[in-house]
């Protein structure tokens, strides 16, 4: 399993992660689900107090195996007083009395955004639970880049999250569809501050787990199954740190963790020549802003927008029953005035989406 330094933190954790949140999927295999994966070279392990059981489970199973991996928990931030009861739950459950890393949890909106940005408010919460030792590093964490609020896209609230410095890795999700662009706009940034880059939703929330269209051929001589090329795609990024996998079996954990050995056998050249294949495939023109949202009449545009390039472009099948069901509404719709002003593509919006349902 090839390893990475996590940023600037000086921990040095696997390519792949043990993603946390699905383990309640399979309760009776979470036990050995989580030690399959430690034997096999994972030593970094994601967890939230709100993935149902999960630190329950991951508790009972690293008992006794505590210097074998590195733990990251989130907590959600709206309250200081909620933060630190949550934290007090999380370290009971995963049977600790500190983690390694502590993520703000889930701050994608705006409201997230301003319970840590303003004065006094979250981040500086975190930054006294840090200076109590209760975490030795702090993370902020996205599961998207929507909604478009207060003048500011996902995008724009993570990089000012980044440069508040307060923040020793960033969890976000990316994935070979690349709906928003990561790659151009957040991977640099978190280089240059020498952040940690983790990642979730590694497959588009389970898309990529048995087709990656395009992207097979061009994997093909490395991987054995497309979720493999779905994780392995990511690690060809050197901004990269780590991609979590919600593994919840141990046949899964087999399969997935071996994308860290076939990484550990790419050299660089190699690397980059993937890499580039990968992007040559080329992107889809909606960069998934949301600033039409308030005048499409609840259709989510960018959403279908990238299922249908995803469909299209990456030949990925099941991509389309992402957007099909919103063709009757999409269809009926007469007009989405103040769509096209807003669109930094200059699109006739309405024309655009209504076009995916004529392919
Ligand atoms: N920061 C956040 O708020 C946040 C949000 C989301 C996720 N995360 C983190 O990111 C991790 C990864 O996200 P995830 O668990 O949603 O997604 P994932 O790793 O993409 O896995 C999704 C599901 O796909 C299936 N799967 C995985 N590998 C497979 C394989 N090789 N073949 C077939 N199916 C496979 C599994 O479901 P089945 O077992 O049902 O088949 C798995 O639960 C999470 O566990 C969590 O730690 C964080």
């Amino acid at each position: 399993m090839e390893t990475r330094p996590l940023g600037r933190t000086g921990l040095q954790v696997s390519t792949i992660g043990f993603g946390g949140a699905r383990l309640d999927e399979h309760p009776e295999q979470a036990m050995e689900t989580v030690h399959r994966a430690l034997d096999l070279g994972v030593n970094f392990i994601d967890t939230a107090r709100y993935y149902g059981n999960s630190e329950k489970h991951l508790g009972e199973a690293l008992r006794g195996r505590r210097s074998d991996y590195i733990l990251a928990t989130k907590a959600m931030i709206e309250d200081p007083d909620v933060t630190r009861e949550s934290l007090e739950t999380s370290f009971s459950l995963l049977e600790v009395d500190r983690v390694d890393l502590l993520y703000a949890h889930a701050c994608d909106n705006e409201a997230r955004y301003t319970y840590l940005m303003r004065d006094k408010g979250m981040l500086h919460t975190l930054e006294q639970i840090r200076s109590e030792g209760l975490t030795r590093f702090l993370g902020v964490s996205f599961n998207h880049f929507l909604p478009y609020e207060h003048g500011r896209t996902g995008i724009d609230r993570m990089k000012a999250l980044i440069e508040t410095d307060a923040f020793d890795v960033i969890q976000l999700p990316m994935s070979l569809i690349r709906i928003e662009r990561v790659e151009d706009e957040i991977l640099p940034l978190a280089a240059e501050r020498d952040l940690g880059v983790v990642i979730n939703f590694p497959t588009a929330d389970g898309l990529l787990t048995r087709d990656i269209g395009v992207f097979q051929s061009i994997l093909d001589p490395y991987i054995s199954t497309p979720c493999q090329g779905a994780l392995l795609a990511l690690l060809l990024y050197p901004a990269v740190t780590s991609v979590l996998s919600g593994m919840s079996t141990s046949a899964i954990a087999d399969e997935n963790c071996a994308v860290g050995t076939i990484l550990a056998g790419l050299s660089e050249a190699e690397r980059d020549q993937l890499r580039h294949k990968i992007q040559d495939v080329g992107i889809g023109p909606c960069r998934s802003c949301g600033r039409c949202a308030p005048y499409t009449q609840g259709i989510p545009v960018p959403q279908i927008m990238t299922f249908h390039d995803s469909a299209q472009r990456f030949g990925i099948q099941a991509a389309h029953q992402r957007y099909e069901g919103h063709k009757v509404q999409v269809m009926a719709c007469t007009d989405f005035e103040g769509a096209n002003a807003v669109c930094p593509e200059g699109f006739d919006v309405l024309a655009k989406v209504k076009k995916v349902f004529d392919d």
